[in-house]
């Protein structure tokens, strides 16, 4: 679709406590925890890119210092590694993010929940849509990641979306919830949208994961939108008020998400992926193979 405003922009709420991954995340922020060898930001930062985005804006608390030093240029260790020899690591380190490609941190002051995180964005981002990532939920594609197939599907029909996939009935009390209708084109445009239902009540087992494109109309209903579940202003309510006025399409994505944000996705992640690293994967193969004999 012609004249649709392009998506240049992507907010990263990374300002959030990461209790389940105490006591690491005492010192380090969960996004900062490495699948392999990459922090978690950094895939969510790699699947932006992808998509066109040009500006970053990470959301982060006065305690994530540890997320700016590892956006910055590092000069010391770029010198070490060269004078060492290790070429391929100091291209590792200084291609983090692509020249083209800017960041700008947005700090928020107290953890008010989702919705506040991505509200507190607002003057960076000012009246373009833009696109939200949540970086504990990790998407690996086979070919074209998630955010780029929704850029994708955005400028072809000049709509929003939201990342979704089938979930357990019974875990509906961890996530957004969506209910859908299909439009003329065979769409799926969301209905409704809850966060956090109890399974009784759920519209669907439709479950939110953590990508988002939204109208920059989307601050100024965060900013009239009361806390919700868990005490905290919540992006889904938000989404909810203007769903009306502001028409949104489930994505149900090509690729397979881990929930990093639990020790179980955290550890499936980490084994699909070394499993798909050439070093790494024979060794893993061997090791299962023996803890299978040792069981037999
Ligand atoms: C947030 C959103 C929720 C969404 C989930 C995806 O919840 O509020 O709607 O389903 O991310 O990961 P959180 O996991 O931060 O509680």
């Amino acid at each position: 679709m012609s004249g649709v405003a392009p998506i240049r922009k992507a907010v990263f709420p990374v300002a959030g406590l990461g209790t389940r991954f105490l006591p690491a995340t005492k010192s380090i922020p969960k996004e900062m925890l490495p699948i392999v060898d990459k922090p978690l930001i950094q895939y969510a930062v790699e699947e932006a890119v992808e998509a066109g985005i040009e500006t970053l804006v990470f959301v982060i608390s006065e305690k994530k210092q540890a997320i700016l030093d590892y956006f910055d240029t590092d000069a010391e260790l770029q010198a070490h590694l060269l004078a060492q020899g290790k070429k391929d690591l100091h291209a590792r380190i200084c291609n983090i993010i692509p020249r083209n490609v800017t960041t700008t941190y947005v700090i928020q002051e107290e953890a008010l929940g989702l919705g506040h995180a991505v509200w507190c964005a607002r003057a960076v981002v000012g009246k373009e849509p833009f696109a939200v990532l949540l970086a504990d939920d990790l998407i690996r594609s086979p070919g074209t990641g998630c955010l780029k197939q929704m850029v994708s599907e955005y400028h072809a029909t000049g709509i929003g979306s939201i990342g979704v996939e089938e979930i357990p009935p019974s875990m509906t009390d961890r996530y957004g919830i969506v209910s859908v209708l299909q439009d003329a084109t065979g769409r799926n445009r969301i209905r409704e949208i809850v966060e956090k239902p109890a399974p009784a009540v759920a519209p669907s087992n439709l479950g939110v994961v953590g990508r988002y494109i939204l109208p920059g109309e989307i601050f100024s209903t965060l900013e009239s939108v009361r806390a919700g579940v868990g005490g905290e202003i919540q992006l889904t309510d938000a989404i909810a008020v203007q769903l009306a006025s502001h028409p949104l399409l489930a994505h149900t994505f090509d690729g397979i998400r881990y929930d990093c944000g639990s020790r179980q996705g955290f550890i499936r992640a980490t084994v699909d992926y070394a499993l798909e690293d050439k070093e790494l994967r024979h060794d893993l193969l061997s090791h299962f193979s023996l803890l299978n004999d040792s069981k037999n």
